[in-house]
């Protein structure tokens, strides 16, 4: 059994319904998260009675919340003595194209490369476009991406591209390393 620190920055919710699945599914395995919702500024816990972090953060207009970088800041040494991994949520990340595939990993690369962190994992997890969250420009410009990814937005206005099975693949094998 680990302790493990999942910490995220999440504009619309989705990061956090991510992570929320991820700690559901460490804790499946017997390990106790310690989830921290960057975004609602939850606590100061850090990571230095945990044997595991786990960041995940969501791209908005090229770039990851500050919440994450200044999390970095303050228990970068914690995070960096033990087993780590970076969970960006993007809609890039659910392209078939590969420049944009490749552009959302070079955000995270400056990313990580600017916190000084080099995690043992990064996992790009495709997000969601949830039209209640955006105003109507938001909407018009997401559902536009949406499209040019061959993708309909959801009537429910969810339109969820995860690929949740590929995540539990992930989970596991992060598990595995604990
Ligand atoms: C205003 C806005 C800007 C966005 N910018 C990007 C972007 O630059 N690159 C990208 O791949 N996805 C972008 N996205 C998609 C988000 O990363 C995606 O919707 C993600 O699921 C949001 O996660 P969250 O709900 O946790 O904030 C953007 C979404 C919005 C609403």
């Amino acid at each position: 059994m680990a302790r493990v620190l999942l910490a995220f920055a999440s504009q619309e919710g989705h990061t956090e319904r991510i992570s929320h699945h991820v700690a559901r599914k460490l804790e499946d395995l017997e390990h106790v998260v310690r989830l921290i919702n960057l975004t609602n500024h939850d606590g100061e816990a850090g990571a230095d009675d945990c044997d595991a972090s786990l960041l995940a953060g969501s791209v908005h207009r090229g770039c990851f919340a500050m919440e994450l970088s200044s999390f970095l800041m303050r228990h970068g040494p914690a995070i960096r003595s033990h087993a780590s991994a970076f969970l960006p949520v993007s809609l890039s990340a659910a392209s078939h194209n590969q420049c944009e595939i490749d552009a959302v990993g070079e955000i995270a690369d400056r990313f990580l490369f600017e916190a000084g962190w080099h995690p043992d994992y990064v996992e790009h997890v495709a997000g969601a476009v949830q039209d209640r969250q955006l105003n109507m420009v938001e909407k018009v410009v997401m559902h536009s991406i949406l499209h040019q990814h061959g993708e309909e937005a959801d009537p429910s206005g969810d339109t969820v591209l995860t690929n949740w099975e590929k995540l539990d693949r992930f989970v596991k094998k992060f598990a595995a390393r604990l």
